[in-house]
């Protein structure tokens, strides 16, 4: 299948420029100057007027995970074709080590979710509950299957909190390895006294979970975190970085020439505590809102998009966690810990970020990188993935500037019943997504010829800065 998308502008993380993109059997073949004739193409997309990009890359979603007592309501179906309609080619998902199992255990049972299921590819990062002489002597095989990251929590007591020696010793190991240490960096045992607190008060709405959860929490998690990675000298990404003081404690480990990383989420770069607190006579509604670390006050939008700018954050991920109101968020209705903490995201990330782009927020070549360039470059699948360039998967996306595109339940895909944004008209949407060469959405359509269990597992290399 011979495919040319003609006369599109192509964006990288560096440039921009007019060219006709080939793609065959499913790699991209050739950047040609437009009109260059290359013989006969199957497939002609008029790509006039748009924009060419690299297939997203969302390298933190939870499909189907079980958590706060139900789980995320899409799975790697859902999901995945709710993200190809966003332009997102390929997600990363966490797979679970439940504490006294094996990481072979967890990583089988993720494959086997994944499996005959997911529409466009996907690799996996591992959650690490514990770092035993077992877990550890572990981490190689998960590396040499392409399983090259672990996420280990600060946060979440009995669930997956682990202690600074066992995220030191997992750190000193991944070191030796070349894996990546992920940290969910908010200092999780205060904020659990922080929470009995107010609920022995009486407290149960949405928004203390907001109140409950401070912004000192994640700064002094992530200034631990970076301490400990200093000491075992590896590099360190935090995940879901959503404020102003964690920023800074990123931005001096950086300036002190540390591999420190992070990645924010579009839910902290658009939505703020406020919205936790519901709507007057229906303090409920904020229990949508609710994802872990907390939305933050307003202003701290403005540090984040700084921090992009200024590559002091060098991605954007969604932390596509999906709880229905109905039945699900509403384990907690008289008790707002008891809320599962996680938002929707996956379908709807470059529609915002491409808002960013509009309002000179970051520049067109920045939303290449953070949505795409750099998780690849991070995650060890860059060439594959990431890019466009003759030999890499034909992960592409036209991207229309002038698509604008209501935000709602009833205009997206992810299997949940209420959005974080409904209502919102986004500037910009993909007319066409190719995933690995299939044209597999066209406006806003499915149109691939085969769906289910088309996607196909990305084994990574390691860590690719
Ligand atoms: O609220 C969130 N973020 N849910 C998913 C689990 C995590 O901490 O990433
Ligand atoms: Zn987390
Ligand atoms: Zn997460």
């Amino acid at each position: 299948m011979r495919t040319v998308i003609k006369g599109g502008t192509v964006v990288s993380a560096s440039d921009s420029f007019v060219a006709d993109v080939w793609l065959e059997d499913g790699k991209v073949s050739a950047l040609v100057a437009p009109g260059t004739q290359l013989g006969a193409a199957d497939q002609t997309i008029d790509a006039t007027g748009q924009y060419v990009i690299p297939g997203g890359i969302d390298c933190h979603t939870h499909m189907e995970m079980p958590f706060g007592g139900t789980t995320a309501s899409d799975d790697f179906e859902t999901g995945t074709i709710a993200a190809a309609h966003g332009g997102t080619t390929t997600i990363v998902d966490f797979a679970i080590q439940s504490k006294g199992s094996s990481m072979r255990a967890g990583l089988d049972a993720w494959h086997a979710k994944a499996e005959g299921k997911a529409a466009i590819d996907y690799g996996f990062h591992m959650i690490m509950t514990e770092a035993t002489p077992s877990t550890l002597e572990e981490m190689s095989a998960m590396i040499r299957e392409g399983v090259t990251s672990f996420k280990m929590f600060m946060a979440y007591p009995g669930v997956f909190l682990v202690d600074d020696q066992q995220i030191f010793r997992a750190m000193l190991r991944a070191g030796e390895l070349g894996g990546l240490i992920t940290m969910h960096a908010e200092i999780g045992l205060p904020i659990d006294v922080l929470v009995q607190r107010a609920l022995s008060q009486g407290h149960t709405a949405p928004v203390y979970h907001a109140l409950t959860r401070p912004e000192i929490a994640e700064a002094t998690g992530t200034e631990r975190a970076i301490a400990l990675a200093e000491m075992a000298k590896v590099p360190v990404y935090m995940v879901h970085l959503s404020a102003q003081r964690a920023l800074e404690r990123v931005m001096e480990a950086r300036d002190r020439g540390l591999p420190a990383y992070a990645e924010t989420c579009p839910q902290y770069l658009f939505l703020n505590e406020d919205h936790l607190r519901g709507e007057p006579g229906n303090e409920w509604k904020g229990a949508g809102y609710v994802a872990t670390p907390a939305l933050r006050p307003a202003h701290h939008h403005e540090h984040l998009w700084r921090g992009l700018r200024n590559y002091d954050l060098q991605v954007v991920a969604t932390d596509h966690c999906p709880f229905c109101m109905k039945d699900q968020k509403e384990l907690g209705k008289n008790d707002f810990s008891k809320i599962p903490n996680g938002m929707p995201g996956v379908e709807t990330r470059l529609h915002l970020l491409w808002e960013g782009v509009t309002q000179g927020k970051i520049s067109i070549n920045r939303f290449v990188e953070i949505t795409s360039t750099a998780p690849a470059k991070i995650f060890g699948m860059y060439g594959k993935k990431g890019v466009i360039a003759p030999g890499a998967d034909a992960d592409v996306v036209v991207w229309d500037p002038k698509r604008k595109k209501t935000l709602g339940v009833d205009t997206l895909h992810m299997r949940i019943d209420y959005s974080p944004f409904e209502g919102h008209t986004v500037p910009g949407s993909p007319s066409h997504v190719f995933s690995r060469g299939d044209l597999v959405v066209q406006d806003d359509k499915w149109v691939g010829k085969t769906k289910r269990g088309r996607g196909q597992f990305v084994r990574r290399g390691t860590f690719g800065l």
